[in-house]
């Protein structure tokens, strides 16, 4: 069976997009891996969860509410022999994990596609904040996104304007669950679908976040991966979709990434 996401637009899982993640999310902070213990949240099949563990993590626990993917991930792991006391999977909400939480659990914390998907962003962040050490790598759709995604992008498209999205404002649009490898929390159905809320955050309001919680942050550039300028209008269309470059969306801040740490660990 072909597997569609390696052709999404956005994030493909082909090996380019995923070693150019690997890189810019992972490897460059090898000091916040190696030897820590990691928390994967939203962990999938465990594909960031693995490359931690080959840069050198002591441990990893996996956390993600789709029990297939996370079966799929423990059998992957089994399969190329990674020992089995040197990670965990676990299908819980990220939530009802986070909250049982001691503080300073983990050393550090990879939330990757994750942060738009759940109702309250703001509370996932201080959760995570709380449960960390050292040090939150983040990974996420912006507001500009929602004003590109599905079919509302044609309505949203002539609306919304670029100051508009520099605003520090959350948009709220709906996804289709079912379209995806994983059903997500909190889906509905409407019209004979299955309808999830997605919550993206602008750049400006992520960084009022950061700074309302005390968390030092810093930018991640995907400048080694970006192949040109990209305008978050240059990927309105079906077409600009398809054709573009799996970094686009770093290049147009449709995606952005963040190395956050708690005050008692700046980044320095
Ligand atoms: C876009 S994938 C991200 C996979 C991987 N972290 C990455 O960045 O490539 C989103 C994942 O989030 C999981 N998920 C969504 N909401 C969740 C929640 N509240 N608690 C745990 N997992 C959740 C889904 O099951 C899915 O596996």
């Amino acid at each position: 069976m072909e597997d569609s996401r390696a052709r999404r637009w956005a994030i493909p899982y082909h090996y380019e997009c995923l070693n150019g993640r690997v890189d810019t999310l992972l490897a460059r902070h090898v000091n916040v891996i190696r030897d820590c213990r990691v928390l994967d949240l939203a962990s999938h099949m465990g594909t960031l969860s693995y490359a931690a563990l080959q840069l050198g993590a002591h441990h990893v626990h996996g956390v993600d509410t789709e029990e297939a993917m996370v079966r799929k991930g423990e059998d992957l792991f089994s399969r190329v022999q990674v020992s089995p006391d040197s990670y965990r999977f676990e299908v819980k909400d990220v939530f009802d994990f986070l909250e049982k939480c001691e503080p300073d659990s983990f050393d550090t914390i990879l939330c990757f596609g994750l942060l738009y998907y759940v109702m309250e962003p703001f509370r996932l962040l201080e959760l995570m904040a709380r449960v960390t050490r050292k040090c939150i790598l983040l990974d996420t759709f912006t507001a500009r996104y929602a004003a590109l995604q599905g079919k509302d992008a044609l309505q949203y498209y002539p609306n919304v304007s670029d100051e508009a999205l520099d605003l520090p404002v959350l948009l709220t649009s709906l996804t289709q669950s079912e379209k995806k490898d994983y059903r997500l929390p909190n889906a509905f159905p409407y019209k004979g679908k299955q309808l999830t809320l997605t919550n993206f955050p602008s750049r400006a309001l992520l960084e009022i976040w950061f700074q309302i919680l005390g968390l030092d942050f810093r930018f991640l550039e995907w400048d080694d991966y970006i192949q040109k300028p990209c305008h978050w209008r240059d990927l309105w269309t079906p077409e600009q979709k398809q054709a573009c470059h799996w970094a686009d969306v770093y290049a147009s801040e449709v995606r952005v990434s963040y190395r956050l740490a708690p005050p008692s660990d700046p980044i320095g």
